[in-house]
């Protein structure tokens, strides 16, 4: 049976993607950031996953006020990365494992979490910047993401955002389905976004290191508790863009003490400001 070794959290800031790919990490204030995941990197190397389930939010790159699905699942063979503005970030295509995908479909949808299923997507830097952060600079035209990735994109950009609480139950569906799929898979389950920013109004530039660590205290300790907080304690207080924390819980939820039992090992712990406008949270946790 497949099943979940580590989650992995991760702040996805895309400035952090392009100082990495215009070989900009040692700059002096790049270096901290990157330093944070040193660790990381080489935790990776021993812990390959041979399946991440990424949780993230689309930034109205694949999706738009056209179309705007709260849970969408990638069930593609293979995912291109998107073009925000720039140009492709040059980084590898994103290999999914669509067997695994419908399977969870199948399970979480049967366990009455409407999913949307996506069958053809491009991945923004919600994605591409924390693969880039945990695996390191690859060469597109030589080098592959050493895993399959199964994209999950989280409405957290347009109003109704899903609450905590839905996404740490979800969490603890994924489990399940995940577990329940008849193949030796290692996975992990990543949460990105986050921690405090605001990018717009009159907040913009907003960061609040007291709330972020407190958040990264109870999401270890007492996530189900966490998972109460209403959306709007995450916009009062880690900005407009610090809603994307909700995603956090759900790769939270799909760990095995599910809220209650035994907590999880923090194999590294990781807080930096400022990268761009927002504070950088990092967390690997092992079950
Ligand atoms: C920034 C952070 C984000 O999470 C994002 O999606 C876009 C920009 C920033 O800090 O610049
Ligand atoms: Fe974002």
């Amino acid at each position: 049976m497949a099943r979940i070794s580590a989650s992995v959290y991760t702040s996805h800031v895309p400035a952090i993607g392009a100082a990495l790919d215009l070989g900009k990490t040692q700059e002096p204030y790049w270096q901290p950031v990157f330093a944070g995941y040193e660790f990381s990197k080489q935790w990776i190397k021993s812990n390959r996953p041979d399946v991440v389930f990424l949780v993230y939010n689309d930034h109205a790159t694949a999706f738009s006020l056209e179309m705007i699905p709260t849970f969408a699942i990638g069930t593609a063979a293979e995912y291109a990365v998107a073009d925000e503005g720039w140009g492709p970030r040059p980084v590898p295509k994103v290999v999914g494992h669509p067997a695994l995908a419908a399977h969870i479909a199948q399970s979480v949808i049967q366990d009455d979490f409407d999913l949307t299923i996506v069958n053809k997507m491009d991945v923004d830097h919600g994605l591409t910047v924390p693969l880039s952060l945990m695996f390191g600079a690859l060469d597109p035209k030589t080098q592959a993401w050493p895993c399959q990735v199964i994209p999950f994109a989280v409405n957290v950009v347009q109003y109704p955002v899903p609450s905590g609480r839905r996404c740490f139950a979800l969490g603890q569906a994924l489990r399940k389905a995940i577990e329940s799929f008849d193949e030796p898979l290692d996975v992990q389950v990543w949460g990105t976004g986050g921690m405090s920013h605001q990018l717009q109004g009159p907040r913009a530039g907003l960061i609040n290191r007291e709330w972020d660590n407190r958040f990264l205290d109870r999401l270890i300790e007492d996530p189900a508790e966490l998972a109460q907080l209403p959306h709007i304690d995450y916009v009062r207080e880690a900005g407009s863009e610090g809603i994307e924390l909700v995603m956090w819980l759900i790769a939270r939820g799909a760990m095995a003490d599910r809220g209650v039992g035994t907590k999880p090992k923090v194999a590294h712990r990781f807080y930096h400001v400022p990268a761009s406008n927002t504070a950088v949270g990092h967390l690997i946790l092992e079950n």
